[in-house]
């Protein structure tokens, strides 16, 4: 996929240009980028903190021809590129399902697929956000978040360039999704983000589903990237959407 870049220095949210540019005609692999939002939309509802050049900011136009059942998929190679782009800088990730990524169980990114019609089709926007800087988040984020900068250390002497995390992370997730829409790709990105998830199996989780919640065991991926749990009283579940948080054993 090639990919064409389109920088701004602040919009509403990169998903919400993306899908509007995708509507007058972009083709595939546009990127939107912003070094700051002003509405910054996280999952469910959830507002995005977009602060100024606090984070990386951007969103992919992508008009997939792949059978419908294997669109989630989309966020799992996101998410794959995500945690690829991390190690080149030394950083040691792992995918929270559905595809936020952590590091020592702090959110460093999180993944937002949006789907929409438009003139020439069927498209989805992918929105990726990643913390730059860990400075100026409030209290109650900087506990459960971290960023690049603070996960590579202050003193480690390495340096990052938000241009160029962008251009890796496209270069990535190109790949990634070039897997995805290759023959038994869907196969070989479920095998991908299992190797880089510690939630893909035997991890014992709590999964809030709206106002029920279940706790139990991770036991593997369904075909179209749904988490199966063993529920505490031995009935296997099938998460396809909801929050996943890790349960503690003390
Ligand atoms: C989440 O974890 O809740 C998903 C967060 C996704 C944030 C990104 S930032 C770029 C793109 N534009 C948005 O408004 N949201 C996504």
């Amino acid at each position: 996929m090639k990919i064409t870049i389109l920088r701004y220095d602040e919009l509403e949210s990169t998903n919400v240009e993306a899908m509007n540019q995708a509507k007058r005609g972009a083709d595939e692999g546009l990127c939107v980028v912003a070094r700051r939002q002003t509405k910054g939309r996280g999952r469910h509802g959830r507002v995005w903190i977009s602060e100024k050049d606090a984070g990386l900011y951007f969103s992919i136009v992508l008009r997939p021809l792949i059978e419908n059942k294997f669109l989630p998929l989309i966020t799992f190679a996101a998410a794959i590129a995500v945690y690829e782009t991390l190690a080149a800088f030394g950083i040691k990730s792992d995918i929270k399902w559905a595809n936020d990524v952590h590091v020592n169980d702090k959110k460093i990114s999180g993944i937002l697929a949006e789907t929409g019609d438009t003139p020439k089709g069927f498209a989805v926007i992918v929105g990726i956000g990643i913390n730059l800087k860990s400075s100026n988040f409030p209290a109650e984020i900087g506990a459960i978040a971290t960023s690049i900068e603070q996960e590579i250390g202050a003193n480690s002497g390495a340096s990052f360039n938000a241009d160029s995390i962008v251009e890796k992370l496209t270069a990535n997730f190109s790949a990634a999704y070039e897997i995805l829409t290759s023959e038994d790709g869907a196969e070989k990105i479920r095998r991908l983000w299992t190797e880089r998830s510690s939630y893909a199996k035997g991890k014992s989780v709590r999964v809030a589903l709206g106002t029920e919640s279940i706790c139990g065991v991770t036991d593997g991926i369904e075909e179209n990237g749904a988490l199966r749990v063993i529920s505490e009283n031995g009935e296997t579940k099938i998460v396809h959407a909801g929050d996943v948080e890790r349960l503690r054993r003390i």
